[in-house]
Parts: C-alpha cells; sequence; structure tokens
C-alpha cells in the first residue's frame, strides 16, 4: 500500500471522528488499541484522497493526498533552522521601530522571524520607562518569573551579588546557565545610557560552534558530551544545573550553547577527562573571542534587544559609573515557544488575509 506509510502510522493518525475529537481536533485512538501487525489497505482513491482499510477490525480512514504529502518539519531550535552569521554577513541589523512593530503584524512577524533565524532583533524607541521591557516580551510571547523578579536592574549597585551590578567589563556569555529548563529569551532595555562604554557585544554561538566542530571537532565532542555545572546562590537563593556547553538535538545537531565563566562550576571528573574537558573549553572560549564575530551595537535609552538566550552569547564593556550618566538598564526572561507560536499565529492570519 501507500509506499511509506506504515499501517500502524496510518491507523494512529486516522482523522475520523471516532479516531479524533472532532471539536478540538486531539487525538483519542490509543497506541495501545491498535492491534500489532495491523495491516492497510487501500480501498478508494480519488485525485485528492486516498482511503485506506485496516485489518483486522475493518476501520477505515481516509487520508488527502497533500496531508500525506507534507514534508517533515525541521527542529525551528537547531543550526538547521537557522541563518548562522559572523559581524560581516550582518552590514544591517534586524531593526524596528516599536510602534511599526506595534502596529504592523507584518513588521511584528519580521521582527520574531529576525529572532528565530538570527538569534535577535534590536528594536527603537521602547519608551524609556520602567517595566516596559515587559511589555516587550509580551508582544512575544509571556515573561519567565525569576528569582530576580518579573523585571530585573541591570546599574552599579552598592552591595552587588552579581558582576553585572558592577561598571565592570563583562565578556559573552548566555544568562542563568544555572537554570534548567534555561530562560531561551532575553531581553535588554536601555532607560539609561552610560556616559561613556557600556557597548554591546553579540556573537552567534551556534555559529561558533559549527566552527568548532569543523576546526577541532574533538573539543566539540567532548563539548558536547560533557555535562557541565553551573551555579548560583544568594541569601534567598540556590540555583544549579548540569549541561554540556554545547546542547546537540537527538540527531546530533548543535540546539543549545551555555557559556558563563561567572557561575561555572568545577566538573567533579577523573583527572584525564578533567584535563580533557578543560583544553575543550580553552578552545572553544578562545574560539569565542575572535573579533569577527563580535557584532558591537550601542544601545542607546529606549533600544531593547530581544535576544535567543540558548545561542547568541552578549557582553558588554566596562562603563563609567557615578555623574549624571548612571547606565541603567532593564531586563527580562522569556521563552522561545512563545515567541515561535506568535509568529506562527501571525503568519497564519497573514495567509488567511484576502
Ligand atoms: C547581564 C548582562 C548586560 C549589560 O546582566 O547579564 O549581561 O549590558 N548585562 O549590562
Ligand atoms: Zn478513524
Ligand atoms: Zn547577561
Amino acid at each position: 500500500m501507500t509506499p511509506g506509510f506504515p499501517a500502524v502510522w496510518l491507523r494512529h493518525n486516522c482523522p475520523c471522528p471516532d479516531c479524533r475529537d472532532s471539536v478540538t481536533g486531539q487525538r483519542l485512538i490509543e497506541i495501545t488499541a491498535i492491534p500489532n501487525g495491523v495491516v492497510a489497505t487501500v480501498t478508494a482513491e480519488t485525485p485528492d484522497a486516498v482511503e485506506v482499510t485496516f485489518t483486522p477490525g475493518g476501520h477505515r480512514a481516509v487520508f488527502s493526498r497533500a496531508w500525506l504529502a507534507a514534508p517533515a518539519e525541521p527542529d525551528p531550535r537547531t543550526e538547521d533552522a537557522k541563518h548562522l552569521w559572523r559581524v560581516a554577513d550582518l552590514p544591517d541589523l534586524p531593526a524596528a521601530d516599536w510602534m511599526a512593530y506595534l502596529l504592523d503584524d507584518t513588521v511584528r512577524a519580521h521582527c520574531l522571524d529576525a529572532v528565530a533565524r538570527y538569534g535577535f532583533v534590536l528594536l527603537h524607541g521602547v519608551p524609556a520607562v520602567p517595566g516596559m521591557v515587559t511589555c516587550a516580551a509580551e508582544t512575544a510571547g509571556y515573561v519567565r518569573e525569576t528569582n530576580y523578579g518579573r523585571v530585573f536592574d541591570v546599574r552599579v549597585e552598592p552591595d552587588p551579588d552579581n558582576l553585572a551590578f558592577t561598571s565592570r567589563e563583562i565578556g559573552p556569555h548566555t544568562d542563568n546557565p544555572y537554570r534548567d529548563p534555561v530562560p531561551t529569551l532575553q531581553l535588554l532595555h536601555c532607560l539609561r545610557d552610560a556616559a561613556s562604554g557600556g557597548e554591546t557585544g553579540l556573537v552567534d554561538g551556534f555559529a561558533a560552534a559549527a566552527t568548532l566542530r569543523r576546526e577541532d571537532p574533538e573539543s566539540f565532542a567532548v563539548l558536547s558530551a560533557t555535562p557541565w555545572p553551573f551555579g548560583y546562590r544568594d541569601g534567598g537563593t540556590e540555583l544549579r544545573a548540569c549541561q554540556p556547553l554545547i546542547g546537540l538535538s537527538p540527531r546530533g545537531r548543535i540546539r543549545e550553547v551555555r557559556f558563563n565563566n561567572r557561575s561555572m562550576l568545577p566538573p567533579r571528573l577523573p583527572s584525564r577527562e578533567a584535563d580533557a574537558a578543560y583544553a575543550a573549553y580553552r578552545a572553544w572560549a578562545e574560539l569565542l573571542a575572535r573579533p569577527e564575530l563580535l557584532l558591537r551595537v550601542r544601545l542607546a535609552p529606549g533600544d531593547c534587544l530581544i535576544l535567543d538566550n540558548t545561542r547568541v552569547l552578549h557582553a558588554r564593556t566596562a562603563f563609567s559609573a557615578g555623574g549624571s550618566g548612571q547606565r541603567h538598564l532593564q531586563g527580562c526572561y522569556a521563552d522561545l515557544d512563545g515567541l515561535l507560536s506568535t509568529l506562527a499565529v501571525l503568519r497564519r492570519r497573514a495567509r488567511a488575509r484576502p
């Protein structure tokens, strides 16, 4: 019968109202209710559809040919669905004006698609008002509240728990690798910029990981197979997670990077493995520091970055504290599943428009 479709696959995906609830579209038929060794026979055909009868039992299913022919969708989270970049590949940053983004679904879809494919978008003119960053997050998905709150302030604090709250340089990193699941989106909204310094840097971690795989496959193999612990603690918090620095999909494709010197803990490994892990980590860190990978962006008040925190590393240069140029960013976390859902709905609506 229909080559390429095992009978059990067809039986489990029967669209009839006995097998799928006609209101929700959700499946009713259970795999365990399908006889092992079920056989499918084509019992009728039209140009658009195929009728199949299953034995034992005689259940009949009608499939549209278009549905049967639909291609497999690539995992939207892996390198296969991305446009990998170096600085030279992005003469124009993916960016838009906040009002256009809010008012025009085409602009919004374009921006969310940029986050999906390039790993970031820069919104200009987001009112420099505390809390606005959560409004920006809500246009894409849902705010992920953490121990830092729904929103966190990034500015110099007198008694900091984190280097983020000093005026020091912070090298390229992903945020919160000590969480599992990690927040997959980060937003950074500039309320006030520094008198000097405090420039933002972005690195495409997937492009870097693909380069490591090509140039140093041994280090790539070690990093993708070695769980590495990360931690964060303060008076009321004790977070830990242990994941490889380069996470692969079940098919072995690049799917997630974690990189954060501040919160990395020592992997407790036999000495030879620890040595290999650190050698690979060094190679990875050297590669990530290549200047051709670091995209420099100066955030002005009202600028808001939306970043894929599983892919794009962010950094800032040191800045001068004090005076009236008190730098102040607000950040919040959200997740890519919500963003991809919003994007899919915008596209569905665009297709439905006459
Ligand atoms: C952070 C961070 C960036 C900045 O808080 O994790 O990366 O520009 N801040 O201050
Ligand atoms: Zn059915
Ligand atoms: Zn950060």
